[in-house]
């Protein structure tokens, strides 16, 4: 079907991903490292809703709405009951999930509900509250984020998806408490390889902590037994434990790139596009849209833009550049 997004290498892209502020409340290590001061403009809600709209229409089947941090961003109920109301072009409902840091969680989660949210991804590098408080740099942070987990489960929006970012030196001994963390709570926890995408210039190939180290971590805890994949696009690989109790996933997008099969494209909050994590340009959407673009001349840019989707990131090799944006302001 030739009106849904492809790119020319042949991807279907149906995940899009929208960043609705940059703004964030913690100040984790390898993100927030303090050398970029910039903030980028914030959309009115209308203009997310509209723009998403345009997407859905476009073949878009899954959106996750993230930022820097998006439960600060006022409006966001608002803006995730009209997401709720789009449909597919084959009908469905869409796929809407947010990833968070949790902190405001509690809160917010029966809200979020009954706006239409699917579901919530939770961002938590630590089980350990003196850790987590190391990584995130605010105080008392680590009760705050399991308490928004477990609202989050109570109001039906499980099952919740624990990101962790590993980093050497900071948490790799967290692997281990974090297995044991997805049986207690029953959350899917999965560890993220340390991608070069912070405000600094932290990242070496020695702070990502390779797959192999992880699994035999996690076998030292308990023999570990892989899972089917849901999905091809599908980032994370999936593991349970000889008893079948808990989940966890991998996400190496370092050292076993899954951009073969990415099918994915990002909107920052300030309405650009970037067509790849690792995009080296911005593609002012929005810009169009304040000249008086029409729904069809903002889809025709839209897939036109798609249509030139990286073929691959080139982390750790020499012809590497940091994009022009860490990662917190382009989305998570
Ligand atoms: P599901 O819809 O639950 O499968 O979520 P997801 O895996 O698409 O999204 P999530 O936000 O949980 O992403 C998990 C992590 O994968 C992110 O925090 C990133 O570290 C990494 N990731 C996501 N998208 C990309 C991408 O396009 N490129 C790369 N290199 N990494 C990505
Ligand atoms: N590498 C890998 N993952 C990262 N995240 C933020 N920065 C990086 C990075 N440099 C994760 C966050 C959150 C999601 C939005 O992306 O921890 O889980």
């Amino acid at each position: 079907d030739d009106s849904r997004l492809t790119d020319k290498h042949g991807r279907a892209i149906t995940d899009l991903r929208v960043s609705v502020t940059d703004r964030c409340n913690y100040k984790c290590v390898y993100c927030r490292t303090g050398n970029d001061g910039a903030q980028y403009a914030e959309l009115p809600i209308a203009d997310y809703l509209r723009i998403v709209r345009i997407f859905v229409d476009l073949g878009i089947e899954k959106v996750r709405l993230t930022g820097g941090e998006p439960l600060l961003r006022k409006g966001l109920p608002d803006l995730i009951r009209e997401l709720a109301k789009l449909k597919t072009v084959d009908g469905e409902s869409l796929d809407l999930a947010l990833t968070t840091n949790g902190h405001l969680l509690a809160d917010m989660a029966q809200t979020l509900k009954d706006a239409g949210l699917t579901r919530v991804t939770v961002s938590m590098d630590a089980v350990d509250p003196d850790i987590f408080a190391r990584i995130t740099r605010v105080p008392g942070s680590f009760d705050r984020v399991r308490a928004g987990i477990r609202a989050a489960q109570r109001v039906g929006l499980g099952p919740v998806k624990v990101n962790c970012v590993l980093l050497r030196g900071f948490n790799e001994d967290q692997i281990a408490p974090f297995a044991r963390f997805a049986r207690d709570e029953d959350v899917i926890v999965r560890f993220i390889e340390f991608m070069p995408l912070e405000e600094d210039r932290l990242w070496t190939p020695e702070s990502v902590i390779p797959v192999r180290e992880l699994l035999n971590r996690l076998s030292t805890f308990r023999p570990v037994v892989p899972l089917r994949a849901n999905t091809l696009s599908e980032t994370a690989q999936r593991y349970t434990f000889d008893d079948g109790i808990g989940e966890i996933g991998i996400i190496a997008p370092v050292s076993q790139a899954f951009c073969g099969h990415c099918s994915r494209i990002r909107l920052t909050s300030d309405g650009k596009i970037r067509t790849c994590l690792f995009s080296q340009f911005d593609h002012d959407l929005y810009g169009r849209m304040l000249r008086g673009a029409t729904d069809d001349e903002v889809a025709t840019f839209i897939r036109s833009t798609v249509e030139r989707k990286e073929a691959r990131h080139h982390i750790g090799e020499p012809d590497f550049l940091k994009p022009s944006r860490s990662m917190v302001h382009i989305g998570g």
